[in-house]
């Protein structure tokens, strides 16, 4: 496995004040590679009084900002796209040698941000204000005209995960922007030096001071106080389920976007193109080592064609390229250790009940191969649970409603993908899962940004696509004009 020598590694300040700060607090938090030995950074282990003067700081300035004209908030994100292409082959190798994603894909997460941002600056340059007439109601008149405007929160806390931490990140700061917010973004530990090369490139652009601050130390020491902080005035949020409950059961009266885990189901009926089933679901189940939200968790498939797709997706498996991000691996080491132990946990524990391992089952620290199950039954942990990892259970079913029953019998919600010629039978499925979003013929994924991506039950609560990021970060604010 190509491991390039860990560079000297960077201790990276916070931002705040429009200035890069080191914390009084003279602790960092070190970020160790997922793939290669040693500390590739560090970010400063920020104190309370740090966090209070952050949001204070966010929350006087928001005001300047949202008195801007929605062009001229415009004008600072689109310099940030300028800025943040010219980084592009800086924060993608920071990126890789941080998070353990290929080069090439760590510059499409950038390019794919870029265009995250400026779909964000022309979506909201194009949203109108809403009047409404009286009349419309029993005993209501013409005279009365409420004018009906989408006004900014104040202090939006922006939390992100290790996985896409470029994209999931400024697709919760773009709209926040745009529509009038200050920002306390809090970028994942492991994915923070990402993040803050990303705001460098902000700050290139010019932003004034305070309108986003970043905050950084661990989730478990500084999160609750973020989250509880009477400063806060929204909190989206991208990240495991139970850390999203943790922190639903903190926030005060603010409103949440939660973007959370997923356990989707592939479901292939008996008269699926089963090559085009096979490619989608190995590509979904595998890409990045299954370190996807929308990951293929799971396959359910009918009776009759089970053998044949376990036969095809076995073969697939086996092509697949194993080892580094630097040699462009699919499947590369798992996040850290930790992740690792759980995921070989959840194999362990099927095959002690009799699953089938058809290809994988194999460890090197924090590699697991691709791991293939059969015969998968649901007493099985690997069945309910979220590897985020390389591991794909086979579950076989006696027809369509069966797969329906077992996949909403879930704890998540977020998308299922249902693979069949039938168009009836797709919709019926399509109606009865309980997720944000059905695929039909294709893998479970987010993109295009623009879509509604929308988790339910353990998956989330609110939704995202860059209209709806935009609505998220507003309120309704009502002026009612009384005419004489
Ligand atoms: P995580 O462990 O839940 O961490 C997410 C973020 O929460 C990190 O910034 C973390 O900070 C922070 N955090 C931890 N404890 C906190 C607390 N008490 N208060 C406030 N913030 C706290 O998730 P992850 O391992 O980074 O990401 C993987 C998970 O995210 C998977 O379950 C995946 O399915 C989910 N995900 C969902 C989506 C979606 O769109 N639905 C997208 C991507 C990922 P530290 O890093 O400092 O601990
Ligand atoms: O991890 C969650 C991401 O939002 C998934 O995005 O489906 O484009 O890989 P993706």
């Amino acid at each position: 496995m190509t491991t390039k020598a860990a560079p000297a590694h960077m201790q990276l300040p916070y931002y705040i004040n429009g200035e890069w700060r080191n914390s009084s607090s003279n602790e960092t938090v070190k970020i160790y590679s997922p793939y290669k030995d040693g500390v590739v950074g560090e970010v400063q282990a920020i104190t309370r009084e740090e966090v209070d003067e952050a949001i204070k700081l966010a929350a006087e300035a928001q005001k300047a900002w949202a008195e801007l004209s929605i062009r001229e908030r415009a004008t600072y994100l689109y310099r940030w796209i300028d800025e943040l292409l010219a980084m592009k082959d800086e924060i993608a190798d920071i990126m890789m040698q941080e998070v353990g994603k290929t080069f090439a894909d760590a510059q499409k997460e950038v390019e794919r941000s870029a265009d995250l941002i400026r779909y964000n600056i022309e979506e909201a340059i194009h949203m109108y204000n809403e009047s409404m007439s009286g009349e419309n109601f029993p005993g209501g008149s013409k005279q009365k005209i409420a004018i009906v405007e989408r006004v900014p929160l104040g202090v939006v806390l922006a939390i992100s995960p290790f996985n896409y931490p470029v994209n999931l990140s400024s697709a919760k700061i773009a709209p926040a922007l745009m529509m009038g917010n200050a920002v306390i973004f809090k970028p994942a530990t492991q994915g923070a030096l990402s993040g803050i090369k990303m705001i460098e490139a902000l700050h290139k652009a010019g932003i004034p001071k305070n309108i986003v601050n970043v905050v950084t130390g661990r989730g478990s020491v500084i999160g609750d106080y973020l989250v509880e902080h009477k400063g806060i005035n929204m909190i989206t949020f991208t990240g495991g389920t139970a850390t999203g409950y943790h922190i639903a059961s903190k926030a005060k009266m603010v409103p949440l976007v939660m973007e959370l885990g997923g356990k989707d189901p592939a479901i292939v009926l008996p008269d699926a193109d089963l090559k085009l089933a096979t490619g989608q679901i190995i590509s979904g189940a595998f890409s990045y080592s299954g370190q996807r939200c929308t990951a293929i968790k799971r396959v359910l498939v009918q009776d009759e064609v089970a053998d044949q797709l376990t036969d095809m997706l076995a073969s697939e498996v086996a092509k697949l390229s194993i080892g580094s991000p630097e040699d462009k691996a699919t499947v590369v080491p798992v996040i850290d250790t930790k992740s690792a132990d759980y995921i070989q946990g959840l194999i362990d524990d099927a095959i002690e009940k009799g699953a089938k391992v058809l290809t994988g089952n194999k460890r090197e620290g924090n590699l697991i191969h691709p791991t293939l199950l059969a015969d998968v039954t649901l007493d099985m942990r690997v069945a309910w649970e979220e590897p985020f990892g390389p591991v794909l259970p086979i579950i076989r079913i006696k027809d369509a409603e069966e797969a329906i029953e077992i996949a909403n019998k879930s704890e998540f919600g977020l998308q299922a993908s249902v693979f069949t010629n039938d168009i009836n039978k797709a919709f019926h499925l399509a109606k009865k899962l309980e997720t944000g979003s059905v695929q039909i013929n294709g893998r479970t994924e987010r993109g295009p940004d623009h879509f509604p991506f929308i988790g339910v039950k353990g998956s989330g609560v609110g939704v995202q696509g860059v209209p709806k990021s935009l609505q998220s970060m507003t309120r309704d604010k009502v002026t009612v004009l009384n005419l004489q």
